[in-house]
């Protein structure tokens, strides 16, 4: 993960209006002092480990081990995060940037609405004003999240422009961010984004890998052969991946949107697929889902937060490096996989997170009980409830919304 100025390789930088300058510096000098402060980390810690359950726990899921024959499946379970995912790595490290920074107001963008609760959880502790940009159809799909940061205080601001999904929330986010950078701090959910975003969220999340190597080696003897994690802009992947960069022998997956097929073009897999290619947009370089103009294409998945155009430029350096291999896992693929998780082990992942289960288990089988493999599990996946019944179709809970809908007409 060498980085140069904000590159990896030829991938990152920072390209921001010049209005923001000030701002960004002031943040890398914030942020630097913060890296070279150990007592920084260990405030992070401890307020991971009171606030946030850390260190989450790795789970060995021998149901579904026995189930596919093969390697020994091992889940790490950011679900148990305060917030539901591993977004609050990230938030809480920032928060506390931020009360040293001396700002009194935070913004965020979000897709699937984690990181839009977190940040809104975040800035309920820390006393910060708060207003979260979530495109208007994630707005629809992620209901239930949205209702929660309103509840928490935080104003959340739905985005009409574009295809109405994480790329356009984080347009609005810079937008507001030029106008208000004084009291402001964007709290940037990914390791997307202008430099120092990219490695200070990774930074954050980093807390993932440190922990999931001490476990496996711990519960199992030795490292894992394979790590899985799936990639929306790149934040939970990156964590888990930085704990097992140093080991050549441990193969890091990432998994991306496959939506409703490669072949479709209605995705999200930058890298996966044949379809991204370079390009510069939201401030840094990567590859982009985009027409030959330049112009970002509209993607598509069943996950919120994996409907991105972009991703992570240290990914992407990764991947161009050979360092970490990329797969992709449809959303039929999707359901299959939550459906098994939650049956034979009794736990609910993200339909984002449900990505990285589709891949472990293509391979497991054809592995030796004497491997592991680490699932990095993103977050839980009671956020989805209104997707995942409509994707499996249940009559009884169709009937309860229509019930609650005319309970609501009713009361109105
Ligand atoms: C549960 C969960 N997993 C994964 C992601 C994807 O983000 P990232 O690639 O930054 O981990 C999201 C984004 O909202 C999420 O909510």
């Amino acid at each position: 993960m060498k980085n140069l100025n904000g590159y990896y390789g030829q991938w990152g930088g920072a390209f921001i209006p010049e209005v923001l300058h000030e701002t960004f510096r002031q943040l890398k000098d914030f942020y630097s002092a913060a890296r070279g402060d150990p007592a920084f980390w260990q405030e992070y810690a401890d307020l991971m480990a009171t606030y946030s359950c850390r260190p989450t726990p790795l789970t060995a899921a021998d149901n579904l081990s026995r189930h596919f024959g093969g390697a020994r499946i091992f889940i790490k379970r950011e679900d148990l995060n305060h917030t539901g995912a591993h977004k609050a790595n990230n938030v809480m490290g920032q928060g506390l940037l931020v009360k040293r920074m001396g700002k009194g107001r935070v913004i965020a963008e979000t897709g699937a609405g984690q990181h839009g609760v977190a940040t809104a959880t975040m800035a309920a502790k820390f006393g910060f004003k708060c207003t979260i940009y979530m495109g208007e159809e994630d707005v629809m799909r992620q209901r239930p999240n949205v209702f929660w940061m309103e509840k928490l205080g935080a104003e959340v601001v739905p985005v009409t422009t574009g295809s109405k999904t994480l790329k356009d929330a984080i347009n609005a986010a810079f937008r507001d961010w030029v106008t208000n950078m004084d009291n402001t701090h964007y709290c940037l959910g990914t390791a997307c984004g202008p430099h120092p975003f990219p490695e200070m969220v990774a930074w954050f999340q980093s807390i993932i890998g440190l922990e999931a190597r001490e476990q496996i080696e711990r519960q199992f003897g030795k490292p894992p052969a394979r790590v899985y994690a799936c990639v929306g802009g790149g934040s939970n992947a990156m964590g888990v991946f930085q704990g097992f960069l140093d080991l050549p022998g441990v193969e890091l997956v990432g998994v991306e949107a496959g939506g409703e097929g490669l072949e479709t073009g209605r995705h999200a897999a930058r890298l996966a697929s044949r379809d991204g290619s370079p390009g510069v947009a939201q401030g840094y370089k990567t590859m982009f889902l985009q027409d030959d103009d330049g112009q970002m294409r509209t993607t598509h998945s069943v996950a919120a937060g994996l409907d991105y155009v972009g991703v992570s430029p240290i990914l992407t350096d990764l991947w161009e490096q050979g360092r970490v291999r990329f797969a992709s896992a449809t959303d039929s693929e999707v359901m299959a996989a939550l459906e098994l998780t939650m049956t034979r082990e009794g736990i609910i992942p993200a339909l984002e997170s449900s990505h990285a289960f589709v891949q472990a288990f293509k391979e497991a089988g054809d592995m030796s009980p004497d491997e592991a493999v680490i699932i990095n599990m993103s977050g839980r996946g009671d956020k989805d409830i209104f997707t995942i019944a409509n994707a499996f179709k249940d009559p009884s809970w169709q009937q309860f919304i229509i019930d609650k809908g005319k309970e609501y007409e009713a009361e109105r």
